[in-house]
């Protein structure tokens, strides 16, 4: 059972504040490419789409004369820690699971390698689902984080998503005791 919904986090004036500056669209298509991959996977649907949903609310408008600088993000730009950060203290302020917590916080700061010292890194399968999700729904130029949704269809596909992850959830418990 979950104790938090996509619902619950989506509708939080802290995720909305965040969601926004990043974009709800790439946010919310990233979460159901999350929802799809987990599904394939094997991962926890519940942990991929939030993890997902939330990657990138760490995001700093880093803007000079109204244009995004690129320059100044690329040097400076640590969205994935502070996405971490942020994602986890809203997720246990709901009444999230710590373990859930830490294991979405974890996937977050993991989605992006662009702010780490070059070199390799081992992400657990969770880990590297949001990492795929997020590549999936990216445009060129960054475009995909100015793609626009409206409020209501934003809530609307977020609700289905927590119904497809509900179901999956079921289904395997099922699966558990049969
Ligand atoms: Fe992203």
């Amino acid at each position: 059972m979950r104790t938090v919904t996509l619902t619950d986090v989506f509708t939080h004036p802290i995720a909305q504040k965040y969601l926004k500056r990043s974009g709800l669209a790439h946010a919310i298509a990233t979460a159901y490419y999350a929802y799809h991959l987990a599904l394939r996977y094997g991962v926890n649907p519940d942990l991929a789409t939030k993890a997902a949903l939330l990657h990138d609310i760490g995001h700093y408008t880093w803007y000079k004369n109204g244009q995004w600088d690129y320059e100044q993000y690329k040097q400076n730009d640590i969205h994935a820690i502070k996405g971490a950060e942020r994602a986890h203290k809203l997720l246990i302020r709901l009444g999230e699971h710590p373990q859930n917590a830490k294991e979405i916080a974890l996937a977050i700061l993991l989605h992006t390698d662009s702010y780490l010292p070059e070199g390799e890194l081992k992400r657990n399968p969770l880990q590297a689902i949001v990492k795929w999700a997020d590549e999936a729904d990216e445009e060129p130029g960054g475009r995909h984080h100015y793609r626009t949704i409206s409020d209501d269809l934003a809530l609307k596909k977020i609700r289905q998503l927590d119904e497809l992850v509900s179901r999956q959830l079921g289904k395997e418990q099922l699966g558990d005791i049969v």
